[in-house]
């Protein structure tokens, strides 16, 4: 009898765990997540196009192209992966940009909220971008892990024949070798792909282009992260990676609580590593694996970086403490409230972020820099833990005003 009565609690519990899973899928569906739109609602192609109508060009170059006065801003460097790590690189380097755009008479970049925003989304871009590999690495590696064996250096024998290894260069940007990956053929017999660390495919690529130097990848430039969220439950991935650690997904969590690989073309490497688990899991579900062209790869990598990238949330109280500390308040006033040197800056209402923040530096951090020199005055920088904080201060309302 307890074992009839077990088998129907297990088949209840059973029943409402998937009836719980296809809430939890339901509502992803209907709920695209708000504070992901932060970086997203930039659009990389606009910016790009900024980049050169604002004059920033004229100092800085992205990928090689560009002025040299200023910092390379195309580089994979940790210190601007996210939007407030941006603002605190733009707001600490302010004075000296400023003093730089004086001197070279550069007339002053007007710039709306929009535009910092497609801005960031573009210099964000830019950097997912990897530097190029050692391609006398590359040639050891590629005969090392077998990839040799089939694509070698004669052109193809057959039709089925893999490609030979000149015509893999065709495929040796970011973007299109992320594709080429993800749609890779198993190896035969199910053998394990031999694993890939660190730069490996960074340099493993660099040898299919011989050498060449990576420009910008035009393909993420022009991805667009709706449509990446709308591929990731299209394509499936979401019955298999979770976003937001929700249990029972056979794949490991793709979301923002997670790292990913710093770069694409390691992401890329992750995919060749992981291709044989993810097949098995999806013959084992009865999911066939999607091809992916190189635009949807696109859309979906913008996506899933996109959401690393969401607002840092903060405190209110530590904010105070941050605004006081970093001498905003000597101009400011301690709560904020505004003196008569300048204006008063919070309210419950106010809705600043790390795009607002970066815009405010645009449009009056001129005449700030100017009051900073007046007052004799050091520039108040910034740190990167300061922002989710001095947020949640400026948006909050100060005591006895609601
Ligand atoms: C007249 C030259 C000039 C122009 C035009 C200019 N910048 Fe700069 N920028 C600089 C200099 C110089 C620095 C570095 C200042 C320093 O050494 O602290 C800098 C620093 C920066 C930084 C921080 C760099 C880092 O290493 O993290 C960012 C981001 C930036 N600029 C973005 C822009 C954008 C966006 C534009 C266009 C809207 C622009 N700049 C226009 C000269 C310029
Ligand atoms: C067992 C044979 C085999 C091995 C080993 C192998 N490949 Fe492939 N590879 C193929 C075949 C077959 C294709 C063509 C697939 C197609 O056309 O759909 C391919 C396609 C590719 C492509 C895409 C070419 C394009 O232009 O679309 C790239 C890039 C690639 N392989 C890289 C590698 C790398 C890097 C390794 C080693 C880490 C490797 N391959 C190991 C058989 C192999
Ligand atoms: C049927 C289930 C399933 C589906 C569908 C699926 N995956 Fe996976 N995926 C897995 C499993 C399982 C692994 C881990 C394999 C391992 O442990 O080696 C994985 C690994 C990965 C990894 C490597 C993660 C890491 O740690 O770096 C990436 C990236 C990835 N998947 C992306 C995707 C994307 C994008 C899609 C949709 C286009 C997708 N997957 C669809 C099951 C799935
Ligand atoms: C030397 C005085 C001074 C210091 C220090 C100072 N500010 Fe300002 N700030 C100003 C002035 C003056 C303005 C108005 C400039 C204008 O009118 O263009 C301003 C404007 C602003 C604005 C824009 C207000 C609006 O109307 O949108 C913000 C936000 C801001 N400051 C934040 C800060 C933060 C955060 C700090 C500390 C990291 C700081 N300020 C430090 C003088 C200062």
């Amino acid at each position: 009898m307890t074992s009839k009565r077990q088998l129907l609690v297990s088949i209840a519990l059973a029943v409402a765990t998937l009836a719980f899973l296809g809430a939890v899928l339901w509502w992803e569906q209907a709920h695209p997540p708000a504070t992901w739109s932060a970086l997203p609602s930039g659009k990389p192609e606009r910016g790009a196009a900024l980049f050169k109508d604002k004059g920033c060009v004229r100092c800085h170059a992205i990928k090689g192209a560009g002025g040299t006065s200023a910092p390379e801003l195309g580089s994979d460097r940790d210190s601007r992966r996210t939007p407030s790590q941006l603002v605190v690189s733009l707001w600490n380097h302010a004075p000296r940009m400023f003093e730089r755009m004086r001197a070279e008479e550069i007339t002053y970049p007007k710039l709306d909220e929009h535009e910092v925003a497609d801005l960031f989304a573009y210099l964000y871009t830019a950097r997912c971008i990897d530097e190029t590999g050692d391609a006398v690495r590359g040639k050891r590696l590629f005969d090392l892990k077998g990839c040799d064996r089939c694509h070698t250096d004669q052109a193809k024998q057959s039709r089925d024949a893999p490609p030979p290894l000149d015509a893999l260069r065709a495929s040796a940007s970011p973007i299109a070798w992320a594709r080429a990956m993800w749609n890779h053929p198993s190896l035969p017999n199910e053998k394990e792909p031999p694993q890939l660390e660190g730069r490996d495919m960074n340099d493993i690529m660099a040898y299919a282009r011989k050498g060449q130097s990576i420009g910008l990848d035009w393909l993420l430039v022009a991805a667009d992260t709706d449509r990446g969220w709308k591929l990731y439950h299209e394509k499936a991935c979401v019955g298999c990676h979770a976003l937001k650690g929700e249990a029972g997904r056979v794949g490991p969590d793709l979301g923002p609580g997670r790292d990913l690989p710093p770069t694409i073309v390691q992401l890329a490497g992750s995919m060749w590593n992981h291709s044989l688990a993810m097949s098995r899991a999806m013959s084992a579900k009865g999911v066939k694996r999607p091809k992916l062209e190189d635009r949807e790869m696109a859309d979906l990598i913008a996506f899933l970086y996109s959401i690393r990238s969401a607002e840092p949330g903060g405190s209110a109280t530590l904010g105070e403490v941050v605004f006081e500390g970093r001498g905003c308040s000597s101009c400011h006033g301690s709560n904020a409230q505004g003196t008569s040197t300048a204006p008063s800056l919070r309210g419950k209402n106010n809705r600043y972020s790390s795009i607002s923040l970066g815009t405010v530096l645009w449009q009056h951090g001129p005449e700030m820099n100017k009051r900073v020199v007046e007052k004799g005055l050091k520039w108040p920088d910034l740190s990167e833990g300061d922002v989710g904080d001095l947020l949640a201060f400026l948006n909050s309302a100060p005591a006895g005003r609601s």
